[in-house]
């Protein structure tokens, strides 16, 4: 047999996936792949693997033969943990039989939430910068994304009035993702009710991305959906990749009221059916027995967190400071080169590894994202050469 290419079988992708660009990121780890002793800070995982009896849980549900699909929702000894969790830490109350849906991953709680409320041509508002998949899944849910500037003097947060000002008659929700990859930046509680407010005087629904909720250095984290009159508009999603260093098993989650977890599960029924069932019971165990890990984990972010911040700063990049989930951002545009370029060349030339901002909307154009989830020996060799490839520049 041979194998032929087939040139033209591009003409049957959708329209709609033919305006999906790929990701800037994805471009930029294959060409990582083929270079050596490479000090990556590319990567958002965090370098630890999940704690022992998180792993220990889902082999126990494998030994006793738990092997089969879970209810759509998920397993309601999980939903009922989480409901349980998401009180304690936020005092808001969701009914764990039908307004917790289980999901692979945070990945995918995204994008059935996105299918559940959005219709053909429906504006999403979101910080520009942001994470490289709201774009994508916004497109693939048939709407459009509108991005909303937002700036380092302003720690990145995201304004109410940049928000207002892009509405139209066709926007119908705002998405909100705090702490923020790719810049660290956190919302406080005063900054979200400025957003709730727009968010109700002009009826919109609320996407809210809280998967780092846990990672969050000065300050406490607010929930979006603790915030009065907000619950009944929010979807509300999380997961256990970062907290508890989980990102293999794909685990997420989405809370919201009764009709629009209803849509949600819809979506996830036909799509996945369920969430992997050993990493549900992973994640009971999680819930149940991750608080101490998640406070030596963060505590140690948080001195990687100095390190690098104050790095990028000796080396004469200035850096806003990151106030949650773990990334840097600093911004590059001394070297004058753009964030592809620097990112490219500082792979070459000193094997380190970072993000060009523009992968994350053109908004993050001057900056480059480096994740400090690696270890602080490796980002201490790495702040070495990346001080070498800047003083080259100047
Ligand atoms: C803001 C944000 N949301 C969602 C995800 C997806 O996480 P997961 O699908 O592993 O839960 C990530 C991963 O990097 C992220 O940074």
């Amino acid at each position: 047999m041979t194998l032929t290419s087939a040139p033209n079988s591009s003409r049957f992708v959708s329209h709609r996936m033919q305006a999906v660009p790929p990701s800037g990121i994805r471009k930029f780890f294959d060409l990582l792949s083929t270079i050596e002793d490479v000090i990556s800070l590319g990567v958002g995982e965090p370098d630890y693997v999940t704690p022992a009896p998180i792993r220990r849980a889902a082999i126990a549900s494998i030994e006793r033969g738990d092997t089969h699909y879970t209810s759509n929702y998920g397993l309601p000894e999980l939903r009922e943990r989480l409901s349980d969790h998401l009180f304690r830490l936020y005092g808001v109350r969701y009914d764990p039989r039908n307004e917790i849906v289980i999901t692979s991953g945070s990945s995918e709680a995204l994008d059935i939430a996105l299918r559940a409320i959005l219709d053909p041509g429906d504006e999403l508002l979101c910080a520009d910068p942001s994470y490289v998949a709201y774009l994508p899944a916004t497109l693939m849910a048939g709407g459009s994304f509108v991005p909303v500037p937002t700036y380092a003097s302003n720690d990145f947060r995201l304004l109410a009035g940049d928000v207002e000002a892009v509405i139209t008659p066709r926007t119908k929700a705002i998405l909100v993702g705090y702490p923020a990859n790719p810049t660290g930046a956190t919302m406080g509680r005063e900054d979200l009710g400025a957003i709730a407010e727009v968010a109700a005087k002009h009826d919109l629904a609320v996407i809210s991305d809280e998967i780092y909720d846990r990672l969050t250095y000065d300050g406490v984290h607010t929930c979006f959906a603790s915030l009065p009159g907000m619950q009944e508009r929010t979807i509300l999603m999380g997961g256990f990749s970062k907290a508890y260093a989980m990102t293999g098993w794909r685990l997420g989650w989405i809370a919201a009221p009764g009709p629009l977890a209803e849509a949600v599960m819809k979506v996830h029924q036909y799509v996945m059916m369920s969430a992997p069932t050993a990493a549900q019971y992973a994640g009971i165990a999680a819930i149940d027995q991750g608080e101490a890990f998640i406070a030596e984990m963060v505590a140690e972010y948080d001195r990687r967190r100095r390190l690098i911040v104050d790095g990028f700063r000796a080396v004469g990049l200035p850096t806003f400071e990151p106030r949650g989930a773990f990334y840097a951002f600093p911004d590059i545009t001394a070297t004058g080169l753009d964030s592809v370029a620097f990112s490219e060349r500082l792979l070459s030339e000193e094997r380190v590894a970072v993000v060009p901002g523009s992968a994350f909307g053109a908004g993050g154009e001057g900056h480059v994202r480096a994740c400090y989830a690696s270890a602080y020996e490796d980002i201490e060799r790495a702040l070495e050469r990346i001080g070498r490839f800047v003083q080259r520049r100047r």
